[in-house]
């Protein structure tokens, strides 16, 4: 091998030196110069471990998901395997006991997504900020931060999950971005998603075409919110949408939410890449002209 830099594949397709697709040692060293150097002494910077890394490296590059090409449905599941018996699993999961309704699976994508889709990341319904932390601390892991938007409208939070009942919804999801050091990191817009004056406050923090992550978790109106902050997305955005499939008590949701998911993905703008936990679709968001149809297998 000669000397030019080894190329890889950013998440948008284009050619990168592979320093800059997160996942080489190249990457790992500037990282870990970065946390080592960092004042952020938050309780969930878990302390770094060289040899942990070292590992990750390797088994990204064994199970061949060393490259964002690679990140695609078997790809994102492969991610999920290696890091189901890693310490952040652990971490994720009793970050979400505390505070979220998602499953370990699915925080542990979100917090995979994060440290690689590069871009800004948009979520709609945080909650308590289960979901919000879990893809923060991906966001850290990054070598490079980026802004990260949570709109929450507010108010009571009575779930069948008794433990996360709350009597205010944003104070304490503040809270616990404060308590677990990402209050920083996170700007909290305050609002219904779907009103003009809440998108005009998120559209105050992003740039257009700047968001690589978009995750949605709120009342089901996955079709309108597309819509509306579509202009802040980039080509092809990764996406998160829970309650794709019904579970307890968000059944009517998925009511809504699957047949908008299936409609969608019929049209080639959205592309399935996958779901997780107790029913949360993941996949990706296509612009207009840069449609991706699902495959018709033969016999169809
Ligand atoms: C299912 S919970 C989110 C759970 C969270 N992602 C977690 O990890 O536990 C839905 C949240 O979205 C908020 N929400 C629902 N519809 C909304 C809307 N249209 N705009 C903003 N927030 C919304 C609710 O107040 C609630 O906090």
């Amino acid at each position: 091998m000669g000397s030019s830099p080894a190329i890889g594949r950013s998440l948008f397709g284009e050619k990168t030196p592979l320093a800059a697709t997160g996942t080489t040692l190249k990457f790992f060293s500037q990282w870990a110069r970065r946390r080592e150097s960092s004042a952020d002494k938050s309780p969930d910077s878990a302390p770094f471990d060289p040899k942990e890394q070292e590992n990750l490296v390797r088994e990204e590059k064994f199970y061949e998901i060393d490259d964002l090409a690679a990140l695609e449905a078997r790809g994102l599941m492969k991610a999920l395997m290696i890091h189901r018996h890693r310490r952040i699993y652990t971490q994720l999961k009793s970050l979400g006991e505390e505070y979220s309704m998602l499953h370990p699976d699915v925080l542990t994508v979100l917090y995979y997504l994060a440290k690689h889709a590069e871009g800004n990341i948009l979520e709609i319904g945080p909650f308590l900020g289960g979901s919000t932390m879990a893809a923060a601390i991906g966001l850290r892991e990054r070598n490079r931060l980026a802004t990260f938007v949570t709109v929450e409208k507010g108010g009571e939070g009575i779930p069948s999950r008794r433990r996360l009942v709350t009597e205010d919804i944003v104070r304490d999801l503040k809270r616990n971005l404060l308590d677990n050091g990402h209050a920083s990191l996170v700007q909290v817009v305050v609002g219904f998603s779907l009103d003009n004056k809440t998108a005009e406050k998120v559209r105050a923090h992003l740039q257009p075409r700047s968001v690589t992550l978009l995750i949605i978790d709120a009342d089901g109106e996955v079709r309108s919110l597309l819509n509306l902050y579509r202009e802040l997305l980039t080509d092809q955005c990764w996406l998160v949408i829970d309650d794709y499939f019904a579970t307890g008590i968000s059944t009517a949701k998925s009511g809504r939410t699957k047949p908008q998911i299936d409609t969608a993905v019929a049209a080639g703008e959205l592309e399935e890449l996958g779901f997780y936990g107790w029913g949360t679709w993941v996949g990706k968001w296509h612009r207009a002209g840069c449609e991706k149809r699902p495959e018709v297998l033969p016999n169809e």
